[in-house]
């Protein structure tokens, strides 16, 4: 991708670096920010050789088919407040898949996106601390986000397969890769753009409506995978809604209603 053709849809005040190769761009960002790197910083880069999802799992990220970008900020919140970026990055990025005429795009909580029942898009925000007092601001933000916009021709990697979707479904992949490399340039600017706006006023949660609107989760029964909940190994819940700090509200069998803060849900085969 190239920076006029981004620039060309966009309307926001980023900084962008496009790099045709790295790592992680998370990585690459997390080093600049603690050099001093300003805020609204941009790292783009066309492939990436070690992208990282949560949870220590790796993100597939081959030339041509997908975005993988990082942004920096310096908010002045707590970190137990960084799942706002998180949350705000999700609803900015269905946001912008619609704009494209991808999806239709749906948000897995807390950090997923799915299109067709597949993921397309998934988010690692990583925070930098300024000492050990929880009520102290983060000194920075790195927000990563990885689309992959176009299924490989080859299609995705057998580990991968039963998870892994595209923005757009096959018969929609442009032939060439200028045709790819536009579209792609447009939903990083639709994403950039929305994210700009809901970061500017971030405690107003403006992010929240299309989060709820477009909670794939809501109204679904799920297991909880991971601890910090006390329902009972394999016992399903239901999802009922989802909070004002982006928690997942989920009802028992028992009728008893709590919140998960935390954590990872599946979607309960029925
Ligand atoms: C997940 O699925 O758990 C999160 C995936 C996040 C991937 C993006 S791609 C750009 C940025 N750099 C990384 O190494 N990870 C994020």
């Amino acid at each position: 991708m190239k920076k006029e053709q981004i620039e060309k849809y966009w309307h926001s005040p980023w900084m962008l670096e496009i790099l045709p190769e790295v790592t992680s761009t998370n990585d690459v960002l997390k080093k600049l920010a603690l050099a001093g790197c300003p805020e609204r910083t941009v790292i783009i880069a066309d492939r990436q050789t070690g992208g990282k999802g949560r949870m220590g799992r790796s993100f597939y990220s081959p030339q041509d088919n997908g975005i993988y970008l990082s942004l920096l900020l310096r908010p002045s919140i707590r970190p137990r407040e960084a799942l706002q970026l998180t949350t705000a990055a999700a609803s900015a990025a269905a946001l912008a898949i619609d704009e494209v005429e991808g999806g239709p795009a749906m948000i897995k909580w807390v950090n997923d996106i799915y299109c067709r029942g597949k993921k397309t898009a998934g988010i690692l925000t990583e925070a930098g601390f300024s000492g050990d007092d929880p009520e102290k601001p983060l000194s920075y933000a790195v927000v990563g986000i990885g689309f992959n916009v176009f299924e490989p021709e080859e299609g995705y990697p057998e580990e991968i397969r039963n998870i892994a979707g595209a923005v757009f479904p096959r018969d929609q992949r442009p032939a060439t890769p200028e045709e790819r490399e536009e579209i792609k340039a447009h939903l990083t600017a639709a994403f950039l753009d929305r994210i700009d706006l809901f970061c500017r006023s971030l405690s107003e949660k403006s992010y929240m409506e299309s989060y709820r609107e477009k909670s794939f989760l809501t109204g679904k029964e799920v297991l909880v995978l991971t601890q910090g909940h006390e329902t009972k190994k394999n016992d399903p819940v239901r999802v009922i809604g989802i909070g004002d700090d982006a928690e997942l509200i989920i009802q028992d069998q028992e009728g008893t209603i709590s919140r998960l803060f935390s954590g990872e849900v599946s979607v309960r085969e029925i």
